[in-house]
């Protein structure tokens, strides 16, 4: 995504270099198992859009926080081996994910390894603030992940009891990642950023190509999750609230896809984008976020 927004912020290509060397070596620490695995989920690339908003959030006159940048993203990556294991998912980052590579006991140690890298990289600061905050966001991502549970196959959840979990289980990591960057009064711009891009990446679970997500589509159906574009679709077809509630599956992506839920979905991106951009004071890089918060919205992966 760094290279679709074509940002050229000075320092920025510098910060990142930096940023990758110092995620291997981090990810790097052990030589066992837990360090190769998590070595291969890294190099699998990604979007690197929470250390790209410390960088972007980060005072003038002060270097950007490398180590910050690199907890952050080791915090997701962490999650992301988690997450699959949880959701069943293959495929991550147009690779095979960790769990089906690997086995649910090496997905397990190694996303533990990976937060435990983050915070061991944080620790080196000597910044105890920095440390809690990321513990505040990992708390926040247990709580949204446990509510996910509670909601699977809940085709009666709200909308709102929808973005409460989406604030807490992607939000709550975009807001850190502006509160590390330290410019004044970003938090707030991070969190609804979060959510803006995870009801984007629930749309593209319904309607997203492999080739741009590295994504199989249709996990969130499949296990039940009640996102927002599914909750709407079944508002409009009792088909798709069946599937969801774990009835049969056979076409029900398609028919999600002939609703007007996608659309109404992306709507509610745009107004937590719009939401995002409100909080926009003048920060030194506000044109990149008020950019980013376009593109996270109207991306393909
Ligand atoms: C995927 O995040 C998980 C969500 C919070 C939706 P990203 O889309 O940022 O994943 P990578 O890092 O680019 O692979
Ligand atoms: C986001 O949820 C994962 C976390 C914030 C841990 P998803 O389950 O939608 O993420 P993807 O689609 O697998 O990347
Ligand atoms: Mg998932
Ligand atoms: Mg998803």
């Amino acid at each position: 995504m760094t290279s679709a927004l074509a940002l050229d912020a000075p320092g920025l290509a510098e910060y990142m270099d930096e940023l990758e060397e110092r995620l291997r070596e981090a990810v790097a620490w052990d030589d066992g198992v837990a360090g190769a695995v998590g070595a291969e989920a890294l190099g699998a690339g990604g979007k690197r859009l929470r250390p790209l908003l410390v960088f972007l959030a980060s005072p003038p006159g002060r270097p950007p926080p490398v180590a910050a940048g690199v907890a952050v993203e080791l915090v997701h990556l962490a999650t992301l081996v988690h997450d699959d294991l949880i959701d069943g998912a293959e495929l991550r980052r147009g690779r095979r994910s960790v769990w089906a590579a690997h086995g649910a006991p090496a997905a397990c140690a190694s996303g533990d390894y990976l937060f435990a890298r983050a915070f061991a990289e944080l620790a080196g600061t000597g910044d105890a603030r920095l440390v809690q905050v990321l513990a505040d966001s990992c708390l926040a991502l247990v709580r949204g992940e446990a509510m996910q549970r509670r909601q699977t196959k809940q085709a009666d959840t709200t909308p709102d009891e929808v973005i409460e979990r989406l604030t807490l289980k992607t939000g709550k990591l975009f807001e850190a990642a502006c509160l590390f960057g330290g410019a004044e009064g970003l938090g707030p711009f991070g969190l609804k950023l979060g959510i803006a891009f995870q009801i984007a990446d629930d749309i593209l679970d319904c309607s997203g190509q492999t080739q741009e997500t590295g994504k199989i589509a249709g996990t969130d159906l499949r296990e039940g999750t009640p996102t927002l574009p599914l909750l709407y679709a079944a508002e409009e077809d009792a088909l798709v609230g069946d599937a969801l509630a774990g009835g049969p599956l056979e076409g029900a992506l398609l028919r999600v896809a002939a609703t007007s839920a996608l659309g109404r979905a992306r709507e509610r991106a745009l107004d937590y984008a719009a939401d995002a951009r409100s909080h926009l004071n003048g920060a030194l890089h506000r044109e990149e976020l008020e950019a980013l918060t376009y593109v996270v919205v109207d991306r393909a992966g």
